[in-house]
């Protein structure tokens, strides 16, 4: 399978990628997360062998790649920004794009009804919609039957429902097929729910890199206990504040949000709140989320220290 090695990447002065390594586990998704300009566009570009970087590898099947790209007819490539010859139809395109590759495009009329392009074949892709031209994109990526696919912002642009079509046809195929997939996103709830390994990377910097589900609970140390109910006025809030196993309390409307410290029960809260005249309807404890990492990494720069992350190396 393919992976990154230490990748180091400069524009000019510009030092885009500082060390990167990645692996992607076959028949799983891996999303890389990351602010504007962060690299992520440029880590897919070299993969794919677009982008030559100044130091590093590029690995398929455990060996360097060398400058032998050979390897591409095995994936379905997504890219962010496609730049289409703007006179050929839909059709004219994708029959090219299919000529081109030795990789036959089997599932061509497939991918076309999925992504509502059957009817508009015809059509010059020089005035199509930017979320028709994604729709194409998808197509280019997908039509073909192959063991990966790497996407750079799948989604992005397509309306919910298509996206949600996208999103369920990626998971079908990783079940059916054991099909590998990388993709970019900045829609966090779509990483989390696809996507069994992430990474984080700011500045050309991996700050994270692992299983989704263990770096989601390492974001947040602190327990987080929502009570929903009636009667929470600043008194409530202050007698929850004074407890020794509370560490904060924020109040909105009809909830409060109690930070706990490690070990904390829930319920004696819950008494202490009636106790004080209040009502409690709902307890809800907080699930930590990728947003609550990507935040912690990405916002703060004081957390930028990347014990953990699988990439050191400087460039
Ligand atoms: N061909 C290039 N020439 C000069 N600079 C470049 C080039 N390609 C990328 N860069 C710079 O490298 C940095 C990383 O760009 P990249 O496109 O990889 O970011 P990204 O993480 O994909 O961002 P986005 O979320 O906006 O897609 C940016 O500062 C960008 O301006
Ligand atoms: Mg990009």
């Amino acid at each position: 399978m393919i992976g990154l090695r230490g990748i180091c990447k400069a524009f000019g002065r510009y030092q885009a990628l500082r060390g990167v390594t990645i692996d992607f586990e076959p028949g799983k998704m891996t999303a890389l997360l990351g602010p504007n300009g962060s690299g992520k566009t440029t880590a897919i570009k070299t993969l794919l062998g677009l982008v030559r970087p100044n130091a590093g590898a590029v690995e398929w099947n455990g060996r360097h790649i060398n400058g032998d790209f050979a390897f591409r007819e095995e994936i379905g490539y997504m890219p962010q920004i496609a730049h289409f010859p703007e006179n050929l139809t839909i059709r004219e395109f994708l029959a090219m794009i299919g000529d081109i590759r030795r990789t036959r495009p089997v599932r061509y009329s497939g991918m076309m009804e999925r992504f509502e392009l059957a009817a508009l074949e015809a059509k010059p892709l020089k005035g199509l919609s930017g979320g028709t031209r994604q729709r194409v994109c998808a197509v280019m990526a997908l039509m073909f039957d192959v063991p990966m696919y790497i996407l750079d912002e799948p989604t992005a642009g397509l309306d919910p429902l298509a996206a949600a079509g996208f999103r369920d046809d990626l998971v079908e195929m990783v079940r059916r097929d054991g099909t590998t997939v990388f993709l970019t996103t900045h829609n966090l709830t779509e990483a989390e729910r696809l996507c069994q390994q992430v990474g984080v990377i700011r500045a050309g910097r991996l700050l994270a890199a692992g299983r989704t589900d263990e770096l989601r609970q390492r974001a947040r140390s602190q327990p987080l206990v929502s009570f929903v109910g009636r009667g929470f006025d600043e008194r409530v809030a202050a007698m929850l504040r004074a407890r020794p196993e509370v560490q904060g309390v924020r109040r909105l409307d009809s909830t409060l949000h109690v930070e706990l410290r490690a070990g904390a029960e829930t319920s004696p809260l819950v008494a202490a709140i009636v106790n004080a005249g209040a009502e409690v309807e709902e307890v809800r404890k907080a699930r930590a989320t990728l947003e609550d990492l990507f935040l912690d990494l990405v916002d703060d720069t004081n957390a930028a220290a990347p014990n953990d992350a699988r990439e050191t190396t400087p460039c």
